[in-house]
């Protein structure tokens, strides 16, 4: 993957906040800048609540962003869009959800749940079209024509991943937003979507957004990882770089917190145990939101948002402890 492509997608301080009544706002997603590229898989992370959905749903226009742009193939996608452009978009980014049980609808078969975007769209001229793309896409993703007339509970959890995966494929996407689409799976059926995903990608030349909430499940696949805590982008670079050289104290907790298969290396090794509890995002602490579970945190911490800053090639950090000096780097 090389980083000097235009990025397929570009986001630049993101905001989404939600107003949660008395004058209360939850910031959800607060201030974040990243981009991801042609082909590539773009892995982002971090422990529940810390805004991974809220920032995929804003990105596909789910939700209307607070601030911020998202610029998608060179040209902005929020702000006003005309229908026409809406509708471009809504076929260029697709999203496949956690559960598989609860995104689609129970009451359609299989057929009608595929094609509701190609019958929205107006691609097929006739039934027996509409019939053939529904075959195919069901072979695409390794399921076959006997089980489009068939009904969601009929199928096991993995299977109706598939169905998710081929209603996502039908418009021919060039972006997916895949938010922990097998956290909710067995674990011997993980790796098969896994397989098929990246399949899938190959073939069809797909980008994908994979939303997992720890890092060893985005390890294999993603090209980079993103780790988020708290509503804000607090590490990005290339899996393997996040893995062999963490810098922001978060990821090298979250690190630290998975198991290593040697028993000998797992019992002699050290635990960067999280303290405290994860703070509220209607209520976050002042300058660096870490700050407050970090066990390096100083005066600093407190006083300043940590600067978004990019300390190695490709390696981006917000943390005091790494801060470039802009003007001697010069
Ligand atoms: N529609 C909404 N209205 C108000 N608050 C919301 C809404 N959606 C999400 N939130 C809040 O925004 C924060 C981020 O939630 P989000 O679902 O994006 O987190 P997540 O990282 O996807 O978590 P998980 O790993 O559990 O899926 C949470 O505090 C959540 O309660
Ligand atoms: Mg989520």
């Amino acid at each position: 993957m090389s980083t000097q492509k235009m990025p397929l997608i570009e986001v630049k301080n993101l905001k989404k906040h939600f107003n949660v009544g008395k004058g209360q706002i939850l910031k959800a997603v607060d201030d974040v800048s990243f981009e991801i590229y042609p082909g590539e898989t773009f892995g982002l992370v971090g422990e529940s609540g810390c805004g991974k959905s809220t920032l995929g749903r804003t990105l596909i226009r789910l939700y209307k962003e607070t601030a911020g742009t998202v610029n998608f193939e060179g040209h902005p996608i929020h702000g006003s869009m005309s229908k026409s452009e809406m509708k471009k978009l809504s076929r260029s980014i697709q999203m496949i959800f956690q559960d598989p049980y609860a995104s689609l609808n129970q009451r359609m078969t299989v057929t009608d749940i595929i094609a509701e975007g190609i019958d929205a769209h107006g691609l097929a001229k006739n039934r027996k079209e509409r019939e053939e793309m529904v075959y195919e896409l069901l072979e695409t993703v390794g399921l076959n024509r006997n089980h489009a007339q068939r009904f969601p509970h009929e199928f096991s959890g993995g299977q109706r991943q598939r169905i998710g995966i081929a209603r996502a494929l039908a418009l021919n996407p060039r972006f997916i937003i895949a938010d922990e689409p097998i956290s909710a799976l067995d674990v011997s059926i993980q790796a098969q979507v896994v397989n098929l995903m990246k399949k899938l990608q190959q073939e069809l030349g797909l980008t994908y957004l994979f939303i997992a909430h720890d890092l060893s499940m985005v390890k294999h696949i993603s090209d980079r990882i993103g780790v988020m805590y708290l509503g804000g982008m607090v590490e990005l670079t290339e899996s393997d770089e996040l893995f062999d050289n963490p810098l922001h104290p978060y990821t090298q907790s979250l690190l630290s917190a998975i198991p290593i298969p040697d028993p000998k290396l797992e019992r002699s090794r050290e635990r960067q145990v999280l303290q405290g509890d994860l703070p509220s995002p209607m209520n976050p602490p002042s300058g660096c939101r870490f700050r407050t579970r970090c066990p390096f945190a100083t005066e600093i911490c407190a006083a300043e948002v940590p600067e978004w800053q990019e300390v190695e090639k490709g390696h981006w950090v917000a943390c005091h402890l790494h801060k470039t000096d802009k003007a001697s780097a010069i």
